[in-house]
């Protein structure tokens, strides 16, 4: 079987990696619009830094794994075509700013149907709004008939830092399809092309609408686990409760369970405020008011969130950050990536530069991407992978991503080269706070009483 991917991004790439590696019978090739993407992919400079990928990638490259810019003939040879071009939420026109953007992937769905010659399953992956695979049917059989398309949607749950082993053993893999005879075997044959690895039991069949829903949902429910945590640290900065007890307390209540309430400066990440948006959009779509402004909340805490860090950070410091060198510690969204895509070290570095800051960034993965992210406040920036370095005359630390590295910083060290008195903001709970204000750090974490010797 040939098995074509159209988009060589944070989703695609993975994907096809480890389809290749479980499926060495099966042909994958990865093709893209961007040239410099594919030419990365073919090298050990891969065009994302996902721990574990490169030797995923480098089993299979060359052998059935091939990365190409050439998607016309790549759509000639498929069998199955995975579509996961990126959906980004509209910035124009109606629906700006919460619904997807489908120009891309429209592009994409015309583009398959020139170049087709024989039968295909097309596959969505990209995150999309529920009945766009509908569309995308409607396009597919706009040509002259003799070529028939089955369109599945299959979306990616695997989250970044932990792609490979959330492919390796995924939760769940969600499969939909129409309900007809030629449905159901394209189905079949994408379960079959999974269960090469993952157990049938986690292989789960759904209607189309319900498999795009799923998707939008699971985030929408992580998302809100986030939101509501971070709702009740600001309720604990202003008691005397600590919201780590706090999640510690509910997460052992088996239904709610423990994982995904961490406290934190708010969550970024290409999908989370995206599908919520989405999701709100559609509600409204159908005049469903109250729901599309349930949902809304989720996203309008996230806000408040970064913005809440950020004027905690400005009271502190004795109202003004004018003129002072703040050093960020993280900018990607989360640790063990390089993305900065929502990341709320965009926002706050932004904010922080209104106030007339002089902000240096430090990162070990994303200071590319960063000063893509700020270009045009460049010149008020500073760029500097070595954390010890950006803390010098630093009159604050803000610690925005919970890389391990920090928590094993030698903090005697980043005190010695500060502005006193010095301060932490420790965005992402991940720092030793009782050793930091041993030191003689005035130390603000979140939902927790500040430990202060001022
Ligand atoms: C998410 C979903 O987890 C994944 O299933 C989906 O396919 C894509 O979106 P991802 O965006 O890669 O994955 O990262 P995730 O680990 O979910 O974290 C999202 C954001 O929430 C990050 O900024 C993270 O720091 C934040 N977060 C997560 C918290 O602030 N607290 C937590 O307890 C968990
Ligand atoms: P995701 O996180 O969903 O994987 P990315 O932005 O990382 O999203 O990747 C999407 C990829 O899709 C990009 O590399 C982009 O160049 C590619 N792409 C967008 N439109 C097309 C197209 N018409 N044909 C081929 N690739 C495309």
């Amino acid at each position: 079987m040939n098995v074509l991917c159209i988009g060589a991004g944070y989703v695609g790439g993975p994907t096809m990696a480890m389809i290749a590696k479980q499926c060495p019978d099966v042909k994958v090739t990865v093709v893209d619009i961007n040239a410099d993407r594919i030419e990365a992919w073919k090298s050990d400079q891969l065009p994302i830094y996902e721990p574990g990928l490169l030797d995923v990638v480098k089993e299979s490259r060359g052998r059935n794994l091939f990365f190409s810019t050439d998607v016309d003939t790549g759509i000639a040879e498929a069998d199955m075509i995975f579509v996961s071009v990126n959906t980004p939420t509209k910035t124009f026109g109606q629906g700006a700013g919460r619904a997807a953007d489908l120009q891309y992937w429209e592009k994409t769905a015309r583009q398959i149907l020139a170049n087709s010659t024989s039968d295909k399953i097309v596959v969505e992956k990209s995150t999309l709004p529920v009945r766009t695979a509908a569309a995308m049917q409607r396009i597919l059989d706009s040509g002259s008939g003799d070529v028939h398309f089955e369109v599945l949607s299959n979306p990616e749950f695997l989250a970044e830092g932990t792609a490979i082993a959330d492919l390796e053993s995924p939760d769940r893999v969600l499969i939909g399809g129409h309900d007809t005879a030629r449905g159901q075997k394209a189905v079949q044959a994408l379960v079959d092309l999974y269960a090469t690895w993952v157990p049938r039991d986690r292989v789960l069949t759904t209607n189309v609408w319900s498999s795009e829903l799923s998707k939008l949902a699971a985030n929408a429910f992580l998302a809100q686990r986030v939101s509501s945590i971070n709702s009740l640290s600001a309720l604990c900065e202003a008691t005397e409760a600590d919201v780590a007890e706090v999640a510690r307390a509910i997460g052992m209540d088996s239904r709610i369970g423990p994982r995904f309430l961490n406290a934190s400066v708010g969550f970024g990440g290409s999908c989370f405020k995206k599908d919520i948006l989405n999701l709100v959009y559609l509600c409204e779509t159908y005049g469903l008011t109250d729901v599309a402004d349930y949902w809304q909340q989720v996203v309008s805490m996230n806000a408040y969130q970064q913005n809440r860090f950020v004027a905690n950070m400005i009271s502190q410091m004795f109202n003004t950050v004018a003129g002072k060198v703040i050093a960020i510690y993280g900018f990607a969204f989360k640790a063990d990536t390089g993305d900065t895509r929502e990341s709320p070290a965009i926002c706050i570095s932004r904010q922080l530069v209104e106030e007339r800051a002089e902000v240096v960034i430090s990162d070990p993965q994303a200071l590319e991407n960063a000063e893509h992210d700020l270009s045009d406040i460049m010149d008020r920036i500073r760029l500097e992978k070595d954390p010890y370095e950006a803390a010098r005359g630093a009159h604050a630390v803000a610690v925005l991503t919970e890389w391990d590295l920090y928590a094993e910083l030698d903090f005697e060290r980043v005190f010695e080269v500060m502005m006193k008195p010095a301060f932490i903001f420790d965005g992402r709970n991940c720092l030793d706070h009782k050793k930091l204000f041993d030191i003689g750090f005035n130390v603000f974490a979140v939902g927790k009483a500040a430990l202060s010797h001022l």
